[in-house]
């Protein structure tokens, strides 16, 4: 697909078929997270793939029980509450950048992953960047069952999967604050 296009028509997709990401497709995916640029070059961004289905909804699960605790707005918590996985929306596929504790990991993992989703959206995937999985960013156990070393932070969650419904094209703006010409 046409960069513009992927660029224009990208939406965060939360609904998915119960149908698998193949293989390759995942390939072409992390492929586009590590073409990305990162400081000095340093190809910070590690992936951790899940595809797992009881091991997403067990994360989900724990997402969802910390989200009840930690004093999010009443809305969020009686959200948290249902059976269902508001956290993953049953994508098949849950993809985590993740990177050592250096100053532009973040700015790394975030570029890679925006470069994910649009290689993504071109194959004909949904995605959703979900940062609700911070969470539970410093329970060291559950990361590190889940492979995150000490040493790294979790920075980027992404979810990818075929859509139940593609939402539609969206159009914003840029808030131009000055020029100087
Ligand atoms: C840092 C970040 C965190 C986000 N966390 C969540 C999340 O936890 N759950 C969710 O459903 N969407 C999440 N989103 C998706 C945004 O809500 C979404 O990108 C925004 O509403 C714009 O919609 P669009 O992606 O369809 O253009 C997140 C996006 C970003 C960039």
């Amino acid at each position: 697909m046409e960069l513009e296009k992927c660029i224009m028509g990208r939406r965060s997709v939360r609904s998915y078929q119960d149908k698998p990401v193949p293989e390759e497709e995942i390939k072409k995916i992390l492929k586009a997270g590590a073409m990305a640029p990162s400081a000095m070059n340093r190809e910070s961004p590690q992936y951790i793939v899940i595809t797992n289905k009881e091991k997403i909804r067990e994360l989900s699960d724990k997402v969802k029980d910390k989200a009840g605790v930690i004093g999010l707005g009443a809305k969020i918590a009686e959200k948290m509450k249902v059976k269902e996985d508001v956290i993953f929306y049953g994508a098949p596929l849950l993809v985590l950048l993740v990177g050592d504790k250096e100053k532009w990991t973040a700015i790394d993992c975030a570029l890679a992953a925006e470069n994910m989703m649009l290689r993504a959206y071109g194959l004909g995937i949904g995605s959703c960047y979900i940062g609700f999985m911070n969470f539970i960013g410093d329970e060291r156990e559950t990361l590190k069952s889940i492979g995150i070393k000490d040493s790294q932070e979790l920075y980027c969650p992404l979810i990818f999967g075929y859509p139940k419904d593609w939402p539609g094209p969206k159009t914003r703006e840029p808030k131009i604050q000055k020029r100087i010409d």
